[in-house]
């Protein structure tokens, strides 16, 4: 009798543990909805190939990128990884009013002077808080990468925002960015970054706003005559993922997660600066869209029309969030 239990229990434990040696690496779907030549499309490529070469995550974790909306659309995105079924995304920071609306204040038109002020509200401490700040929801940020300042683009020049009244403007879901064409006189039409092309083929909208290598990777200079270069307002994300697949992970993998994750949003942050740069240029050797720069004078007509937008939403952002974000342009 004795004999048996020592066999049952022999056998199970070697079972216990040939399983434990075959055990399924952990699944990580990344899904986004730009192009793969993109910086977050690069940062997500990056982000896979780290992994895979990490010792620390070998057979643990394999990684499996979805660019273009093939696995979700952007609003789908953030539901879908509740439920499991995605475990990082980076949506684009306009997308989150519904889960924190204090996250609009990187909507607020011409807050930021440059990317390099938006880098460094974001590296701040309150751009940190931000991070963290919807675990109640049950997302985590692991970081903001960015793209670039957006662009305006239509089927005529908009010079001056009287060029903009009355046009049909495709706008993420945002209200600052609905209020914002609202203030030139323009109807926001908010629609999934996978519709934008056709909607724009099909005369359906009259313009948007995207920053160059969005516009450029999507091909919407293709099917837009004019371009203004007006960078009126920011377009970056948050990479999240989901508060109980994040905490549910052993330390020692969540750690190396984490280390391959920051040296994948440098990488994309390095590549922003240069996809930014090079897609305005290849938008402009093209010649497919007319690429118009504001003058200062004609700049300062967008800013004044576009500026109340921030009075508008500074009880639900906080009047001291968006002084903090100003003081960024400083120095
Ligand atoms: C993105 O860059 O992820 C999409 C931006 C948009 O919806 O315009």
């Amino acid at each position: 009798m004795k004999k048996a239990f020592l066999s049952i229990t022999v056998a199970v434990t070697l079972g216990l543990a040939s399983l434990a040696a075959h055990a399924e690496p952990t699944v990580i779907k990344f899904s986004h909805v730009v192009a793969e030549n993109t910086p977050k499309g690069l940062m997500a490529n990056k982000f896979k190939d780290l992994v895979a070469a990490d010792p620390a995550l070998k057979d643990k974790v394999t990684v499996e990128v979805f660019p273009n909306s093939q696995l979700f659309d952007d609003d789908k995105v953030m539901e879908a990884m509740l439920l499991g079924d995605v475990q990082l995304a980076a949506p684009s920071l306009s997308k989150f009013q519904k889960y924190n609306p204090q996250l609009l204040i990187y909507d607020l038109p011409f807050l930021f002077n440059n990317m390099a002020a938006v880098d460094k509200f974001q590296q701040s401490e309150d751009g940190q808080k931000l991070l963290t700040s919807m675990e109640d929801k049950g997302y985590i940020g692991l970081g903001y990468l960015h793209n670039g300042m957006k662009q305006l683009s239509a089927n005529k020049p908009l010079k001056t925002p009287e060029d903009a009244k009355g046009l049909k403007f495709r706008i993420q879901s945002s209200d600052v960015l609905a209020a914002q064409f609202e203030q030139v006189g323009g109807v926001p039409v908010k629609k999934p970054f996978s519709e934008v092309f056709t909607l724009m083929q099909t005369k359906a909208i009259d313009g948007s706003e995207n920053p160059w290598s969005n516009i450029y990777s999507k091909k919407f200079h293709e099917v837009q005559s004019d371009i203004t270069e007006s960078d009126h307002g920011v377009l970056d994300y948050m990479v999240i993922t989901s508060a109980e697949f994040w905490n549910g992970l052993d330390e020692d993998v969540r750690a190396a997660l984490k280390k391959d994750m920051d040296e994948a949003v440098a990488y994309g942050n390095e590549m922003s600066t240069k996809k930014d740069a090079e897609d305005k240029q290849a938008i402009i050797d093209s010649k497919r869209s007319a690429v118009y720069t504001l003058t200062a004078e004609e700049r300062q007509k967008w800013v004044d029309v576009m500026k109340p937008v921030w009075d508008k939403f500074k009880d639900t952002i906080g009047a001291d969030l968006i002084d903090k974000a100003l003081k960024a342009n400083e120095g």
